[in-house]
């Protein structure tokens, strides 16, 4: 038996303008994750997952599946055949659709298990690039901040078409995740910020760029301890999200609620439109921002702290 494992991440600035050349921030968050397990069986291999609750032989699902195209750039990649005497057991905590990087974390749990199964020898940076082509099944054009981050496990300052950085914090960062368990595919909220882009440049293209030098001043504060500079900057990043269209009234309401119980910043995360919005808080006020989010709205609050390395 062979197991891997992949955290969940969320995007603490720069999700959107990321797609249009500019630094995002992301970091791990542990508290979710994806757990694969492969075990040998004889004949045709199977997939069982709590995620879409599948329990099916490999040979009944169709290639273009993001799954069997994992299994076809894994092959491509190693030589190495899974589709025969194997079981594949996807077990996920991550909420589906949510910003929290369901997809990336699933494709990089299964390669780093199918490595570890038939000792491939594929490091990091392999499969980094191999869920890539994963990613782009399931979101189109993405930016591939989401694989980065869970590939390197590591707070990543990430521009797309660049090596990965990783950034060091000089303290912990608390962070709060509410979830509204508005399920909001990021293809579509991706889609339309390409229309408006497309069709008004002259309106969107500064909103981008000042998102954008929003992550490089996130990134001084990160790096240099300033954690109320940080707090102000993700209510900027927020303000500008919501010029892009890609805030919602529920993820406006939990970012409120945090900042009026004494949440440093806050702001939505990931695609938006629905999934999760996060707040910086201290130890001392983790506690009553969590209760507001709650009494707002939230489905469910995740707890991370990002430590220095
Ligand atoms: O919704 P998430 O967490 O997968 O994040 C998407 C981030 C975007 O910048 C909106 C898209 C991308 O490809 O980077």
């Amino acid at each position: 038996m062979t197991q891997a494992h992949a955290s969940g991440k969320v995007i603490l600035f720069g999700e959107h303008a990321v797609v249009y050349g500019q630094p995002a921030i992301a970091v791990p968050v542990s508290q979710v994750g994806v757990t694969v397990t492969i075990e040998p069986i004889p004949g045709g291999s199977r997939v069982i997952s709590n995620l879409i609750g599948r329990n099916a032989l490999l040979s009944s699902i169709p290639p273009s599946d993001p799954f069997m195209a994992l299994i076809a750039v894994f092959f491509q990649a190693t030589g190495t055949d899974p589709r025969h005497g194997v079981q594949f057991e996807i077990d996920s905590t991550i909420p589906v659709a949510s910003g929290l990087g369901s997809g990336a974390a699933v494709s990089i749990a299964l390669l780093r298990a199918l490595n570890a199964h038939y000792s491939t020898n594929l490091g990091p940076v392999a499969i980094n690039e191999l869920a890539y082509e994963i990613e782009k099944i399931h979101h189109g054009s993405p930016s591939g901040i989401d694989n980065s981050v869970i590939a390197f496990d590591k707070p990543v300052f990430f521009v797309k078409g660049h090596p990965i950085e990783t950034l060091n914090p000089v303290l912990p960062l608390d962070l709060l995740i509410g979830d509204t368990g508005i399920y909001a595919p990021t293809s579509q909220s991706v889609g339309d910020v390409k229309l408006l882009f497309h069709n008004h440049p002259e309106l969107y293209q500064p909103i981008i760029d000042q998102v954008g030098e929003i992550a490089r001043e996130a990134r001084a504060c990160i790096e240099n301890g300033l954690p109320e500079s940080l707090g102000k900057l993700m209510i900027e990043n927020h303000q500008l999200l919501r010029r892009l269209t890609v805030s919602c009234g529920e993820l406006d309401r939990l970012v409120e609620a945090a900042i009026q119980n004494g949440a440093i910043g806050a702001k939505l995360s990931g695609g938006g439109r629905g999934g999760n919005m996060i707040a910086l808080v201290t130890p001392e006020n983790a506690g009553a921002v969590r209760q507001a989010l709650l009494a707002a709205g939230a489905k469910a609050v995740y707890g991370t702290t990002v430590m220095p390395l």
